[in-house]
């Protein structure tokens, strides 16, 4: 065998000794123990020699592996010791900003909504987004064929059996979960439900087919709609600043009696009337009212006992009003220039 495994344990060691970093020294690993390297070629080789040569070269060549396997670690260690693999480093670079995160603007006004209930009482629950037509329609007093449903209408995901309970939807409004927060927390009870809610509308600036709603909801023996004035007041001034007014308008909700809608002294003018609040020195910011028998009877809720007061508020709206963006789509577009402004 013509093979000089001494030189070529030389050369090996050469070039191990030569490689300036952790990366070289790979090649060099590659070059001679790699599957297509010099030990691996001479491995091969093996079955082609005369019998009694076979296994003292066989021999010769496992020891040379050993050998340089050991060189190639113990100069590993020592570029590790030196710290950065042996790659130069220059300290007088300067350094590389790591990029931070933050929560999206609606989920900051959401958890802000939040916390102001939070400490006005509200525990937060959560619910399905994926409902059931009962929860979403009918046990909110929204019978199959009454005409406020459409107000309310949405996806509906398909299923062969079509009865109310086991019909799925994505839900339309936060509404759906007084039912399950009620079943889950038996009153005297407070709770806000932040989420997401689905509704088939046309995107445009102010419209889009997912939003978001903080749902609140409050029963108790003796609760009345001052108490629901009281807090929604206190939520108001906390959120939007100490100055601000509030104007309940009746209105109809099927799941709330007497219903009211709530608009809050334009803080961006002063009420003065300005192009946010149309010259009307008033924004339009939830729903509410007291909660209607049909919907505590819905959840096993004795309306005879317990009384209650429920509100809705979309947090896109609030968001837009409390930052002064004008038009909806600009929150789900992930444009990090938008995003970091917050
Ligand atoms: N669910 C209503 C909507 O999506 C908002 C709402 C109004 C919720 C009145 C309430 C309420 O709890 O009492 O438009």
């Amino acid at each position: 065998m013509s093979v000089d495994l001494q030189s070529l344990e030389q050369e090996a060691r050469a070039a191990i000794g030569a490689a300036a970093d952790s990366r070289a020294l790979d090649d060099v690993r590659v070059r001679y123990l790699g599957r297509k390297g010099a030990l691996q070629d001479l491995m091969a080789r093996i079955p082609t020699l005369p019998l009694e040569e076979r296994r003292t070269f066989g021999a010769a060549v496992n020891g040379l592996k050993k050998i340089l396997e050991e060189a190639i670690q113990e100069r590993g260690r020592a570029f590790e010791a030196q710290g950065g693999g042996g790659k130069a480093f220059d300290v007088t670079l300067p350094g590389q900003q790591p990029f931070v995160g933050r929560r999206h603007p609606l989920m900051q006004v959401e958890q802000e909504i939040c916390a102001i209930f939070g400490r006005l009482g509200f525990k937060v629950f959560r619910g399905p987004e994926v409902e059931t037509e009962f929860h979403n329609f009918e046990a909110l007093n929204i019978p199959l064929e009454h005409p406020s449903r459409d107000a309310f209408d949405t996806f509906y995901i398909e299923s062969s059996d079509k009865t109310s309970h086991a019909r799925r939807l994505l839900r339309s409004h936060t509404s759906p979960s007084q039912i399950r927060a009620l079943k889950q927390c038996p009153p005297p009870m407070a709770v806000v439900v932040p989420g997401r809610v689905y509704r088939p509308d046309a995107v445009d600036a102010s419209h889009s087919f997912m939003f978001h709603q903080v749902e609140g909801l409050a029963v108790d023996r003796d609760i009345r709609f001052s108490d629901l004035k009281g807090v929604l007041i206190a939520f108001a001034r906390e959120m939007f600043g100490a100055k601000v007014r509030l104007r309940f308008r009746p209105s109809f909700f099927p799941f709330t009696e007497p219903s009211a809608e709530v608009d809050v002294s334009c803080f961006i003018c002063g009420a003065e009337g300005c192009a946010v609040c149309k010259q009307t020195g008033w924004l339009e910011i939830l729903g509410c009212g007291m909660v209607h028998p049909h919907v505590l009877r819905s959840a096993g809720v004795d309306p005879s006992v317990w009384r209650g007061f429920a509100f809705g508020m979309g947090v896109e709206r609030i968001t837009m009003l409390k930052v002064g963006i004008d038009d909806i789509r600009l929150f789900f577009e992930n444009d990090l220039r938008l995003l970091e402004q917050f």
